[in-house]
Order: structure tokens, then sequence, then C-alpha cells
């Protein structure tokens, strides 16, 4: 049977004090929305639709950067969870199955626990994700009748009974397509808040004899994201996930907890990361790798056996093979560096392709940049580059070719060939104690007069 999800993410999130749509914020690298994304698509979803709202233009951007396959919607104004649900009807016409509802702030549901959803499916007609927070608050409220749920009351509305339950409202929901949309024509905004319910679908679907159920779920799953300090608090929970993750799968983190990394972090057994070390988006290391401490590192792969730092910027793009040394204080962007080859010191290696073997002398940069265009230097296998070479892209040096320190490359060096670009050296015999000998003589005089 087919299964559609919806993520609802018009709100303003205006507790965040921010001109960025708060699913825009981001958590371990993604935005808040991919998060819900993700969560929904272990899945396998047929259809994924995104309400978007406030900032809307920005959420379709980062949606479909994400998922390209993925709806996105507008609701024009915020009139309810309900109303906002009904906005994703026209892109599900037709689709039958079921609907899982998620929220676009809410980044933490799991795998198992949306799986018993929608295994619940099986017994009640709309399956409801609920929890027992420490502090209720202001949660809807899940009245049961045994197993049954038989509605959800918002806080608003709640009488002090019914706000006294403890089993609270995530605001997951899963139910038959058909049905969701059936009862929601059937929602009104008569209640507390003005607002077009969602729950309201409980009350309605039991008024027609169906059933409804919950599944529980850890309050930590339920976490919605609202104002920075809970977002905060947010990564730091992934933050501890993942380096759990890491420890689990066999990697070693010498200081755990000042290893910081993306959502979509992959690191290989055995690999080593020293402390301090930051993991942006896009990464893999394979096992037996070790990076350094104070290493940077984002939309990069790091191959077996590369060492990577102290002090070393890795950026999109860079692609380190088997064994690769990589030194402090070197940078690298959209580069291939082939097995074996080091770039130990104090380098900028971009747009480049870097042969096997090749040794890159300390403080070589490819110069990749002409204020417009960017340009790919390509060198080749065993190549020694003298310290110091500016390589002038678009430029290409031979296998096993040589360049002298203090080189600037703007011509091809064919294979086997050294390139000296520099000016030839002169040496004056006795001039250097000659010219320091009359600059101090000419302070003595300044002195005297
Ligand atoms: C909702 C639930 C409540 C539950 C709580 C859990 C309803 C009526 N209430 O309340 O039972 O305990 O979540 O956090 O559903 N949104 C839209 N468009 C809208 C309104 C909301 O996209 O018109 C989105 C928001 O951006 C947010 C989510 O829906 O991601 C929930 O909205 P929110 O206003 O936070 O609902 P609550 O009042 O917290
Ligand atoms: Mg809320």
């Amino acid at each position: 049977m087919g299964l559609n999800v919806v993520i609802l993410a018009a709100g303003q999130g205006s507790r965040m004090n921010s001109d960025r749509p708060k699913v825009l914020h981001a958590l371990g690298g993604a935005p808040l929305v991919v998060h819900a994304m993700k969560a929904g698509g272990l899945l396998s979803p047929d259809r994924m639709v995104v309400v978007a709202g406030v900032g809307a233009d920005q959420v379709r951007a980062a949606v479909l950067d994400w998922n390209p396959d993925a709806t996105v919607v507008v609701q024009d104004s915020q009139l309810g969870t309900g109303h906002a649900v009904l906005q994703a009807q026209g892109a599900l016409a037709g689709t039958g199955g079921d609907t899982l509802v998620l929220y676009g702030d809410t980044p933490f549901v799991s795998q198992g626990t949306l799986a018993a959803m929608t295994c619940a499916r099986a017994r009640h007609k709309v399956v409801v994700l609920g929890f027992r927070p420490a502090d209720p608050g202001r949660y809807g409220r899940l009245e049961m009748a045994g197993d049954v749920l038989e509605r959800i009351v918002e806080y608003k509305d709640a009488d002090p009974a019914t706000r006294a339950l403890t089993l609270c409202n995530s605001g997951v929901v899963v139910c038959d397509t058909d049905l969701l949309f059936d009862l929601l024509a059937q929602v009104t905004d008569a209640n507390a808040a003005g607002e077009y319910y969602l729950t309201d679908i409980v009350g309605l679907a039991r008024a027609r004899g169906l059933s409804a159920g919950v599944v529980e779920c850890p309050e930590d799953e339920t976490l919605g994201i609202n104002t920075r300090a809970e977002l905060a608090r947010a990564e730091a929970m992934l933050q501890t996930r993942m380096r759990a993750a890491a420890l689990e799968d066999g990697v070693t983190l010498i200081a755990p907890d000042t290893v910081h990394f993306a959502h979509d972090t992959v690191i290989g057994r055995d690999a080593v990361v020293e402390p301090h070390v930051v993991f942006g988006p896009g990464v893999t290391v394979e096992s037996g790798a070790l990076i350094r401490s104070f290493c940077h590192l984002e939309g990069c792969h790091v191959a077996q056996g590369a060492v990577v730092g102290p002090f070393a910027r890795l950026r999109p793009g860079a692609e380190l093979g088997g064994d690769v040394h990589v030194g402090n204080f070197v940078e690298i962007k959209n580069a291939v560096i082939a097995e074996g080859a080091k770039v130990n010191h104090l380098s900028y290696i971009g747009d480049a392709d870097i042969g096997e073997r090749t040794n890159i002398g300390a403080g070589t940069i490819t110069c990749n940049y002409d204020g417009v265009f960017k340009h790919r230097t390509v060198i080749g296998s065993d190549v020694f580059i003298g310290s110091d070479t500016m390589l002038i892209a678009p430029v290409t040096v031979g296998d096993r070719a040589m360049t002298a320190s203090g080189a600037v490359i703007t011509d091809d060096v064919p294979p086997g060939a050294l390139a000296m670009a520099r000016a030839r050296q002169i040496n004056k015999p006795g001039l250097a104690i000659k010219f320091v000998d009359r600059l101090r003589a000419l302070k003595a005089a300044r002195k005297g007069a």
C-alpha cells in the first residue's frame, strides 16, 4: 500500500527571533526541515509534500536541494495544522494509501517509532504518536478509553481534568489518505485558538464509529524546536548520538566531546579522530584514516590510511586517495590527490589533480582564480614540486617532472623536465658589510645633528 508523507513547515517560528524561517535553521549542518524529510524518507514513501508558508521560496529551495522529487505547496496564511495539511490535498489527489504527517521543526522521530505507527494502522483508521513528557505544559492531551483514542483536546480548550492527563500529542499522525481529507473537510475553527486543528480528526473519526489509536515514544523523539536555546539543546543531543554511534562503529575518538559531527558524517572502522575536529556536511572517512587535531572537513572524502592535519582544512570536492598525507595549514578544495601523494605544509591546492606519490613542497599554491574564472592545475605522478612554487592555472606538470623552489610556473612542464622560473641569483662580494656600515654611519650622523 502506498505512503505519502506531509511535512508541516509553514509556521513563523517567531521565538527564534530570526529573519530566517525556523525550519531552515541548521542542526548537524542540515536545515531542520531536512531532518524531518530524512525521518519520513526512512519509510520509503511514494510522495513527500512539504507545506511551506513563511519564507516559502527559501524553504522550497532547501527542500528541493535535498530531494528534487519532493513537492512544496504554500499555505498563504497559517490558519492551523488542519488547514496546513489540507494544502497538500491537490498534490496527493488520487494517491490513496496512507498519509503520515510530520512537523518540520521536530527532527528526532525515529524510524522504529514511525514503523510502529504504520503497523498500528492495521488496527486503527487513525494512529497518533503520543508521549508522556516530564512537563506536559501546553501540549494537546490524548483522551483514551482503554486502548482507543477518543479525542485530542488542545490545552487552550481543555478543562482542568483534561489538563491533568499526562499522555500528550506529539503532532505526528498517520491516517488513510482519503479518510484524512474527508475528515479535514469537516474541521472548523470554532475553538479557543480560532484555528483549524488537525487534532480534531480523531473525534470526527470516532463519531463515525472508526477506531483511533496511539503509539507512544520517548519524549526525546518529539522534541520540537522553537527557540535558539532549544536548537542548541537539540544540537547537543545530536552530537551525543553521533559520537556514541561512531564509537560503537569502531572509530577511535580520543576526546569525543570535542569532535563535532554533521548529520551525515560517515567514518570507517579503526579510523582515529584526534581532539577538536569539526565535520561539516558530506564527509566520508574510510577505515584506518587518521584525522589529527584541529581539522575542519566538509564535502570531502578521505581514503584508507590517509593522514590529515593537524590544522588542515578540506573543503568541498577534496578527494584524498589512500595513504595521502595532508599536513598543517594546508587547504584543499575541489582537488583529487592520488594515492601516496603528500601536501605537508602551508599550501593551497584548489581545482587540481595531483598524481600518485607526488610531493608538493611547503608553501605551494595553485593560483586557480583570475578574478573571474577558476582554472585547473594538473600534476602527474611522481612529481616533485619545490617549496614555494606558484602554479598559475591552467597549467599541467608532467609525470616525474620537478619545479625549482620559488618557481612561478606559467607554462606547462613536460614529463621529466625540471622547471626553473625565477630570477638568477647574483652574489656581490663584501657588499652586505659595506651596506650595513654605511647605514650605521648615517644613523650616527643623524643622532649627532
Ligand atoms: C500542535 C498540536 C498539539 C501538540 C503540539 C506538539 C494541533 C492543533 N495541536 O500544537 O496537540 O501537542 O503540536 O508540538 O495540531 N503549522 C503550519 N501551518 C499552520 C500551523 C502550524 O505549517 O497553520 C506547522 C508549524 O510550523 C509547526 C507545526 O505545524 O511545525 C505545529 O504547529 P504549532 O503551532 O507549533 O502547533 P502547537 O500549537 O504547538
Ligand atoms: Mg508547537
